[in-house]
């Protein structure tokens, strides 16, 4: 998943523009966008968006953001919506592996109960929005199969640090911030799932946003998330392979294929070894179709 838009789940207006963004998932909002008191009336609402939208034969992944695990709020969220056959939830303020295997047991329950495949929703955990949530960063691996992705959040940390701003006059993140960067990134490839980058809540500087994708794209991240539609395409295009990489992976891919048991072979003067040839099937599992149906 290259681009992941937000959509607060009360707003049929946005949810309806979402499903033509663009973005390879969109994330139903029931946390941060949504007011106390309309909590419910977001439960509702998105779970008709869901029934709806996984209808259609060709749709972005479809997940819902619940509230965290600690607001007495998710199994309300997560009765209101699995019926509509998510495919993944998103976890906000997680606190490290344990709130992961948490999540998966309340889901493989409700799978049954529902008559869903088990396992059939996945999670992706936003790792660093408590500072408790920092020093248990790298505690995913191993949580549950569900675990797809690790995200980062700088606005929550910053409240819960008592900071008065996460990034400095040129809008690049402070050091608390690309800490927590930092190690969401190392999270996600100790865990082996996708590391997707913060949002940019800047939604109309669109340079600024190119560059803070080409330099997670840069550092390893392989998605990032949105705010609005206008981002969605500056992120695919960022995270989307170049077709000369693509045919550079391919190149790689058969040089090892044309020798096999080598463990490094040479291509127009350049040398490539396992890890080189690891990156390039990684690179092209990634170019896989990324829309549903
Ligand atoms: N998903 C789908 N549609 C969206 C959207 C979103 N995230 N954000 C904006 N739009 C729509 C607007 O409804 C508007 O539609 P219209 O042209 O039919 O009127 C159009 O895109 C242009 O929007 P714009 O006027 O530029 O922005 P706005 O002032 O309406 O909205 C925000 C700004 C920030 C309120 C809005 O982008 C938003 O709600 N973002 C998601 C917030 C969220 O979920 N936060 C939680 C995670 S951090
Ligand atoms: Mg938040």
């Amino acid at each position: 998943m290259r681009s992941l838009l937000f959509v607060p789940a009360d707003s049929d207006k946005k949810l309806h523009k979402a499903m033509s963004s663009g973005a390879d998932a969109l994330l139903v909002d029931l946390e941060d966008s949504i007011a106390p008191e309309r909590k419910e009336a977001a439960r509702a609402s998105a779970l008709a968006f869901l029934q709806e939208a996984t209808k259609q034969a060709v749709r972005p992944r479809l997940f819902v953001r619940i509230n965290g695990i600690e607001t007495g709020l998710a199994d309300a969220d997560l009765d209101a919506i699995v019926t509509g056959a998510p495919d993944g939830i998103m976890l906000p303020k997680a606190q490290g592996g344990t709130s992961v295997v948490h999540l998966d047991a309340k889901l493989t329950a409700r799978e049954a109960m529902h008559g869903l495949r088990d396992e059939s929703i996945a999670v992706v955990a936003i790792a660093t929005e408590t500072a408790k949530a920092i020093f248990r960063a790298g505690t995913y691996a191993g949580a549950s199969r569900r675990l797809a992705g690790l995200t980062w959040g700088a606005e929550d940390l910053s409240v819960e640090l008592g900071a008065e701003a996460n990034r400095d006059a040129d809008g690049n993140f402070l050091d608390p911030y690309r800490l927590a960067r930092a190690l969401c990134l190392a999270a996600a490839a100790a865990a082996e799932v996708q590391a997707i980058d913060t949002v940019y809540v800047d939604f109309r500087n669109e340079a600024g946003l190119r560059r803070e994708c080409e330099e997670a794209r840069r550092d390893g991240y392989t998605g990032k998330m949105a705010i609005h539609p206008a981002q969605v395409p500056v992120i695919n295009e960022v995270f989307s392979p170049t077709p000369e990489a693509v045919a550079r992976a391919h190149a790689i891919v058969a040089a090892f294929a044309a020798q096999p048991g080598t463990g490094v072979v040479g291509l127009d003067g350049v040398m490539y070894d396992r890890p080189h040839l690891a990156r390039a099937e990684r690179l092209l599992a990634s170019v896989q179709p990324r829309r549903m149906g």
